[in-house]
C-alpha cells in the first residue's frame, strides 16, 4: 500500500475527462491496487472522498463516504464508470464543499439532493443505488472529477469562497458540522 500525491487545481490531469475502465479488469491487480493506496491516501489526508484523476490517474474510478455503517462507522463506496441522474431537480442542497486538490478553501455549491448511480463496485458487480442528502453531494462532488469539474467551477457567488478558517467564523453561518 502506498499514500499517493495529490494533484492541486492548476495540475491538468484534473480538467481532464477520465477514461471507463474495462469491468473485466476490476478484480485484476492494477485495479485493486489502485483502490487499496486512494483508501490510504483518503484516509491520510482525511477526506470524505477521493478520485482517481486526483492521484494522476484519469480512469473513472471514485471512493465516496458520507454514509455511516448500522455500527456507526464511515461507511465508503467504491465505484467504477459510475453514471449519475437526478431523480428530482426541485430538490437541492447547499453546503460549504472543501477538496483535497484545493486545499485549505471552501466555497459553497448547491446541488440536486436525490441522485440514483449506476456503476460496478470493486468486485466488479453492478450497483444500481439512490443516495440522498450529503451522501448524495459527495458522491455528485467525486463523479465531477471524472469529468474535469471541479467544486469551484460550480459556485454561483464569488463571495461564498474563503479560507477555511474564515468560512467558518463569517460565512458558515448555517454550521451543519459537515465537511466534504
Ligand atoms: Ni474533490
Amino acid at each position: 500500500m502506498a499514500i499517493l500525491k495529490v494533484a492541486r487545481m492548476g495540475h491538468p490531469v484534473l480538467r481532464e475527462k477520465c477514461k471507463p475502465i474495462d469491468p473485466a479488469k476490476i478484480t485484476g491487480p492494477e485495479v485493486q491496487r489502485l483502490i487499496r493506496d486512494m483508501l490510504e491516501t483518503m484516509i491520510e489526508y482525511n477526506g470524505v472522498g477521493l478520485a482517481a484523476p486526483q492521484v494522476y490517474t484519469p480512469v473513472q474510478l471514485v471512493i465516496a463516504g458520507g454514509e455511516e455503517s448500522d455500527d456507526g462507522r464511515p461507511k465508503l463506496r467504491v465505484l467504477i464508470n459510475p453514471e449519475i441522474e437526478v431523480l428530482d431537480d426541485e430538490y437541492t442542497l447547499g453546503m460549504f464543499e472543501g477538496c483535497l486538490s484545493v486545499p485549505g478553501l471552501r466555497g459553497y455549491v448547491e446541488r440536486p439532493a436525490h441522485i440514483r448511480i449506476k456503476a460496478h463496485d470493486e468486485k466488479g458487480e453492478p450497483v444500481d443505488m439512490e443516495l440522498e442528502g450529503f451522501p448524495a453531494i459527495v458522491m455528485q462532488h467525486e463523479c465531477d472529477h471524472l469529468e474535469g469539474v471541479l467544486y469551484v467551477d460550480r459556485i454561483t457567488d464569488p463571495t461564498k469562497l474563503g479560507f477555511e478558517d474564515e468560512v467558518q467564523r463569517f460565512l458558515d453561518l448555517a454550521d451543519d458540522g459537515e465537511e466534504d
